[in-house]
This record gives structure tokens, sequence and C-alpha cells, in this order.
């Protein structure tokens, strides 16, 4: 290799760590300045950066959330009370799956407390807590998530688990902790859809 050569690529070298060292705010700015441009008013483009921002580490950090308000012209309250009405976003770290269960009136009545109760049991850990193996953290939301049909219901990251019987809670992660995929053991438990294959009552 040249002299020449090696300096060009030490430099490469040096931008592309540079570049890594970046925030995700600048490594991603056309994506960004593409989302807020989609609004009339940038203050919408809000969810869609605290979800950038979670992709980024898994959760959304302090300086994350300066940097959002910010960018939109927010007060950091504005920013922090709207982050904290979601339960889909994390404030730190978490497992590689959130489980999140609806606490909400129907899934209550359909039995979420024992199906908290169990995961508790299955994983060791107590609501908002993370399993010793790091794969999962357990959190509840007094927020309906929109599938009161298949109450009992609970979200593993964006996937819906319905009508989840503590049995039904011990085979998805049984089959997590061998490895399934997230995205296809919905499919393969059943549970995507309310009454796709349970009966009504299950
Ligand atoms: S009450 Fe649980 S999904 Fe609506």
């Amino acid at each position: 290799m040249s002299a020449e050569n090696g300096r060009a690529g030490a430099e490469r070298a040096m931008e592309n760590g540079a570049a890594q060292a970046a925030p995700w705010w600048e490594r991603r700015a056309e994506d960004v300045e593409r989302l807020i441009g989609k609004y009339p008013n940038s203050r919408s483009a809000i969810m869609g950066l605290f979800w950038m921002a979670q992709e980024e580490r898994g959760y959304v950090s302090d300086e994350d959330l300066n940097w959002i308000a910010d960018k939109l012209g927010l007060t950091r309250g504005y920013v922090d009370s709207t982050i904290t009405f979601y339960s889909l976003y994390h404030l730190q770290p978490v497992g590689k799956y959130t489980i999140i269960v609806c606490n909400n009136v129907i899934c209550g009545l359909k039995g979420s407390e024992g199906l908290v109760q169990e995961l508790e049991r299955l994983l060791d850990v107590k609501v908002g807590g993370t399993s010793a193996d790091g794969l999962f953290t357990l959190q509840t939301t007094g927020e309906c998530i929109a599938a009161c049909d298949g109450a009992p219901a609970l979200q593993i990251n964006q996937e819906y688990f319905h009508k989840v019987t503590p049995e039904r809670a011990k085979l998805i992660i049984e089959r997590l902790r061998e490895g399934a995929e997230l995205e296809a053991l919905s499919e393969e438990i059943g549970l995507t859809k309310p009454g796709a294959v349970w009966e009504e009552g299950d």
C-alpha cells in the first residue's frame, strides 16, 4: 500500500469513526427533516422523533428529549408529558422484549392481574423490572391498548397477543427463550387476532 493510500484509508476510518460517534439526529438528518416536513406544524413530528430515538438504543434518553424539545421549539415539560403518556416509549434501558400487559377495565375483568402475577413468576421480576438474562422487561399499562375483544391482551415490542391466559404466557416465554422469532410466534400461537384460533370464552 502506498503512503498516499494509507493516509486516505486512515482518513476514511477517522471519518467513519466520527460518523459513528455522531448522534442519531445528525446521522439521520435527512430522515429528520423529511419527517418534520410532512406536517404543517412541526410539533406533530414529535411521535416520529421519539420513535427514531428509541430505534437507536431501545429507549429515549434525556439527551434525546432535550434535542427534540429544541428542534421542535417545545418546552421540555411538554415533551416529557407527551412521551410519558405512551407506554410504548421507554425512558430507560429495557430488555430485548418489552412485555406490556393491559390493565384497563376489560382486560382487568378478563384476568390481567393473574396474567401479570404469572409473568412475574416466570421472569422472576416485578413489574418494571428486567429479567436477569436481559431478555424481558415487564410493564403494565392502565391505558387500553385497543385490543379489548382479545382481552386479556398484551404487547411484546410491536406484536399483539390476545386472550393470553397464564398457560399461554408460559408458552410465549418458553418459545422466546428458545429463540423463536417474535413475529412468527404470535402467528404460531394463534394469538394475533382475537378469535383467530381460540373460541370465544377460551
Ligand atoms: S382494556 Fe385491555 S385492550 Fe382494551
